[in-house]
């Protein structure tokens, strides 16, 4: 039989620290449906976040009701077991096996949802369900929830309210306990170690996909389950894409070669990138870049301790990519006003940061009534900032065109600072040149 990730007890107490954030309330977070790829074969399955956070249930054709304080207060909706299909397409838990191992109070057969469910919501005052990212259950939805309408009748004809139950996950989801950063630590640094590799191998005439097939195996062949977005190989000019995914070009000496990828280890992800010169040397123009880069991401790192508020990063990026690019007459304007201008905002297009966690772009808010929230310790979350030159911009110096530079680490806050969770990965000029 398969097993849970994590421990039952791991969702059982992460339900208790929901249910103090929600009562009278219930909770209702169902599957992703599979997707087609052809014919009758599926892309890779990967199960919702908030409620693999839940219950750790990675199957398809499932869904959690929680409601706190109520009996029975966790029931798991799931596809019954079926001989049949197992044999072709591999063990499923069925209701009996999911009880047992999921902790949970009470299991049925996903078949049964619209009909059981009215009942299940109709003691509760809200609902949170996450409306508009899956259109297929959101139908299913908005019959259960005329369903309650119906057996409330005269007593309470209207619908129960209906609040989003994204960000409701999203403010647990953002403070990691032990076991969230261990399994973090964990993907960090299997990333971190895959990415040495893919290092010592990138060479002239070696292609952008014998490295991403390198990085896949070095991760699984450590424990992961794989990588955890599609991974960003990306030789020369490619690297100023800022997702570029072909990864179908070869690497050429004198070319930089930008690596944005990462594993994804017990649902948990980490993601690293790292830039270095193809021919173990990097130029000047690309040191001079690249130099200025680092130490920023450097001081944007040492600001991840509880109390900055998010929003300085994303300043503290702005300022010091534009001074860089001042000084080294790729904007031609002072430096004040290519920040008030914008106008660094052609060459470095993003934001600095994001939270991580289940997602590599994790769930949790950051502005609260549009005020930045300051960081807690608990919070992991990315450094990457970068320059992205086109190759046929004729506004910058020649030297500087179509170069593209990232750099970034995993950084968990916590009480005595940052902690950079991908450190292995090295990073310094005199490092990366051979
Ligand atoms: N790999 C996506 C990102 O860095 O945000
Ligand atoms: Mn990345
Ligand atoms: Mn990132």
């Amino acid at each position: 039989m398969r097993k849970s990730l994590f421990k039952k007890e791991v969702y059982a107490e992460r339900r208790r620290r929901l249910a103090a954030l929600i009562p009278g309330s219930a909770v209702v977070l169902p599957a992703w449906p599979e997707f087609i790829r052809n014919h009758d074969t599926s892309h890779k399955y990967r199960q919702e976040s908030n409620l693999l956070y839940l219950s750790g249930f990675d199957e398809p054709g499932s869904c959690l009701v929680f409601r706190p304080g109520q009996t029975p207060e966790t029931i798991l909706f799931v596809r019954e077991k079926d001989v049949e299909r197992e044999t072709w397409d591999g063990f499923r838990f069925g209701p009996q096996a999911a009880k047992d191992v999921f902790g949970v109070d009470e299991a049925f057969i996903i078949d049964d949802f619209e009909e059981k469910a009215p009942q299940l919501l109709r003691s509760c005052d809200k609902v949170y369900y996450s409306l508009f990212r899956n259109p297929e259950f959101d139908r299913k939805m908005s019959e259960v929830l005329k369903g309650v309408a119906h057996l409330n009748r005269r007593s309470n004809p209207g619908f129960p309210p209906v609040e989003d139950a994204y960000t409701l996950l999203g403010e647990l989801r953002i403070h990691k306990s032990e076991a969230e950063v261990e399994a973090l630590k964990k993907a960090c640094s299997i990333s971190a170690l895959a990415h040495q590799e893919v290092f010592k191998a990138a060479r002239p005439g070696v292609t952008e996909r014998e490295l991403h097939g390198l990085f896949l195996y070095s991760v699984m062949k450590q424990g992961a389950m794989g990588e955890a977005y599609g991974g960003i190989f990306a030789s020369g000019v490619n690297a100023v894409t800022l997702h570029y995914v072909f990864n179908e070009d070869v690497l050429k000496e004198g070319d930089l070669f930008l690596t944005d990828a990462g594993a994804e280890y017990l649902n948990y992800s980490g993601d690293i990138t790292r830039t270095y010169p193809v021919g173990g040397k990097f130029s000047t123009p690309q040191k001079e870049l690249y130099s200025g880069i680092l130490k920023v991401q450097k001081e944007l790192i040492e600001m991840c301790k509880p109390g900055t508020p998010f929003n300085k990063l994303q300043e503290h990026t702005v300022e010091g990519l534009s001074q860089l690019m001042v000084d080294l007459g790729i904007l031609k304007a002072s430096k004040n006003e290519v920040v008030e201008k914008g106008l660094y905002a052609k060459y470095y297009p993003h934001g600095v940061s994001h939270l991580l966690g289940l997602d590599t772009h994790d769930a949790g808010t950051l502005s609260v009534r549009s005020q930045p929230r300051a960081m807690e310790a608990g919070w992991a979350l990315t450094i990457e900032p970068g320059l992205y030159l086109p190759h046929d911009d004729e506004s910058i110096p020649e030297a500087y065109r179509g170069i593209g530079i990232r750099i970034e680490d995993d950084i968990l806050v916590t009480q005595e600072g940052p902690s950079n969770m991908t450190a292995e990965m090295p990073k310094e000029v005199a490092e990366l040149e051979r």
